[in-house]
């Protein structure tokens, strides 16, 4: 097992990718710290999560809120001794023509999809020195590489998650700490509300959405050691579309 007693913090961890992924981490004998801010779903998956034998807790927090997200680290090291893995996961979407996108709509975007992952990778960071090593995977996206229309606050917090993650990966690489971002494609889950899912197929080389399943293989890639000697990097899973 690739993960075997290994302790990780999953934002976003009760649905679509982050669900997923803590489905593989617990079949690879991790240990999980679920947060998000989905009770129900948290409840219901760290019910099914016990029931199969793992050891997970559910713990609703903000990713924007920075007192929750010390609670974060606080619940994790009181439960299970030690963090050893964030996936930095949790997003939100934003489709809207940027004309008619309000201030107060561009900061919650970039609030979540860029702050946040900033404040749960900060508080990862001193745990992780304080132990001596760490992972991060932060969630960009494709569209932190390439632009499209109407998701400009999105593309840009996306972006800026690619290029934090080079920075920190740098900052942090002699000092036993990885930093790596996974970059999906179009992949089928609720994020993309109710976007033309065959516009979205169209245009993807493969010809169809991406699974959930397939970005959790990428995210245990880079969260255990396979990925030993990559830092500051992103890896893009996106059925060829930034190929193009
Ligand atoms: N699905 C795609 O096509 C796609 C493509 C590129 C990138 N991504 C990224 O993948 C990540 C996971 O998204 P998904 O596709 O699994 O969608 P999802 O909507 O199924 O999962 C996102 C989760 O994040 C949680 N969340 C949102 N805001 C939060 C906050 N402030 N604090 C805590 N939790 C919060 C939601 O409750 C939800 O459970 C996101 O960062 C998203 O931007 C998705």
């Amino acid at each position: 097992m690739k993960l075997q007693d290994k302790v990780a913090v999953i934002t976003g961890g009760v649905s679509g990718i982050g669900a997923a992924t803590a489905k593989l981490f617990a079949s690879e004998g991790a240990k999980l710290i679920l947060v998000d801010m989905n009770e129900e779903k948290g409840a219901s998956i760290e019910a099914e999560l016990k029931s199969q034998g793992s050891e997970a807790i559910f713990i609703k927090a903000d990713v924007t809120n920075e007192e929750q997200v010390k609670n974060i680290y606080t619940t994790a090291i009181d439960t299970f001794g030690k963090v050893d893995i964030l996936f930095n996961n949790a997003g939100i979407g934003a489709v809207k023509p940027t004309e008619e996108l309000t201030y107060a709509e561009w900061r919650k975007t970039v609030e979540v999809d860029l702050d946040g992952v900033f404040l749960v990778a900060q508080a990862a960071i001193k745990e992780f020195l304080k132990a001596g090593s760490g992972v991060i995977v932060n969630t960009a996206s494709m569209y932190g590489w390439v632009g499209s229309p109407g998701s400009a606050a999105y593309n840009a917090a996306k972006a800026g998650v690619v290029n934090l993650t080079r920075s920190l990966g740098l900052e942090y690489a002699a000092r036993n700490i990885r930093v790596n971002a996974l970059c999906p494609g179009f992949i089928d889950t609720a994020i993309l509300g109710d976007s033309d899912r065959e516009a979205l197929i169209n245009t993807t080389p493969m010809n169809r959405l991406g699974k959930s399943e397939e970005m959790a293989k990428a995210v245990l890639f880079m969260a255990s050691d396979d990925s030993s000697f990559m830092t500051g990097n992103s890896l893009i899973v996106d059925g060829g579309y930034t190929a193009q």
